[in-house]
């Protein structure tokens, strides 16, 4: 394990207390059970008052603290360009915040030109921080986390994402391929924390046709630093919009990989 350079460390604390204070800011407006509070963007594609002001006030914080650094977000867009650039998805899981659930996320990742470098994942309604950084580990909530030992495909839960992006044929094509397999197919409504699940076990494997870089951004180095075996999301047309992800548990990762006609990189 190479060692993380003091700046990349550095970035990853502050970033850990942004992301903090964001999710508190988000818990405060979050609704009650039930809603509804969100508009529609598209078909069953929800944006919350939330979701802007959680990204402002992210944006602004990392303003202040890296003004040298890239920052992209979600909602707003490409704000600055740099070799270090921060990718903020403000609430991934937005139909899950909008519904009063509990199973979404503040995700804030850092990338190194075409790497992923670290990343903060927080999910404040379920008190979890997920950490990591390049050579220095992932972790949940302060402990090391690991991609699962499971080995049976027919053992394995595996989650695929929905997005109105992918024909329901495409979808379904794959479902019945990770259904084939005996695996228990699974969809949360957060990519990010799918892949964090992955990372630290819970999952054996997410897929997701098309996803944004700002789902997966502060996923990509847990993924890495846990052990799990992923697409070559960056290199596919994630690194400047969306592509498809494949996450997977080393031991299954061919297996699914192959089942579903996704290749690992
Ligand atoms: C969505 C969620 C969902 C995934 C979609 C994303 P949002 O993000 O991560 O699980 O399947 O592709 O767009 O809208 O909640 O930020
Ligand atoms: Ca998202």
């Amino acid at each position: 394990m190479s060692s993380p350079s003091p700046a990349l460390a550095y970035r990853l604390e502050a970033a850990r207390a942004v992301v903090h204070d964001a999710s508190r800011l988000a818990m405060s407006m979050r609704p009650p059970p039930g809603g509804p509070v969100a508009t529609q963007k598209s078909a069953q594609d929800w944006l919350t008052e939330t979701d802007g002001a959680v990204e402002a006030f992210i944006a602004s914080r990392m303003k202040t603290l890296f003004p040298e650094d890239g920052f992209q977000g979600e909602e707003g867009g490409v704000a600055r360009s740099g070799q270090l650039r921060w990718v903020v998805d403000p609430i991934d899981g937005t139909s899950n915040y909008a519904r009063g659930r509990s199973r979404w996320c503040v995700s804030l990742g850092l990338l190194d030109g075409d790497e992923p470098v670290a990343g903060v994942i927080e999910a404040p309604a379920l008190n979890e921080v997920y950490t990591a950084l390049r050579g220095a580990g992932a972790f949940l909530n302060g402990k090391p986390i690991h991609a699962s030992p499971v080995k049976d495909p027919a053992s394995a839960m595996i989650e695929m994402g929905w997005s109105n992006r992918v024909p329901k044929p495409v979808f379904m094509e794959k479902i019945d391929a990770i259904m084939k397999l005996g695996a228990m197919p699974r969809s949360g409504g957060s990519g990010a924390l799918a892949l964090a699940d992955v990372a630290c076990g819970r999952l054996d494997g997410y897929i997701e046709i098309v996803i944004n870089l700002w789902d997966v951004a502060a996923a990509l180095p847990l993924l890495a630093e846990a052990g799990a075996r992923v697409s070559p999301f960056l290199r596919d047309g994630g690194l400047t919009g969306a592509a498809t992800i494949l996450a997977a548990n080393p031991h299954i990762a061919e297996t699914l990989s192959q089942a579903v006609n996704i290749p690992l990189a």
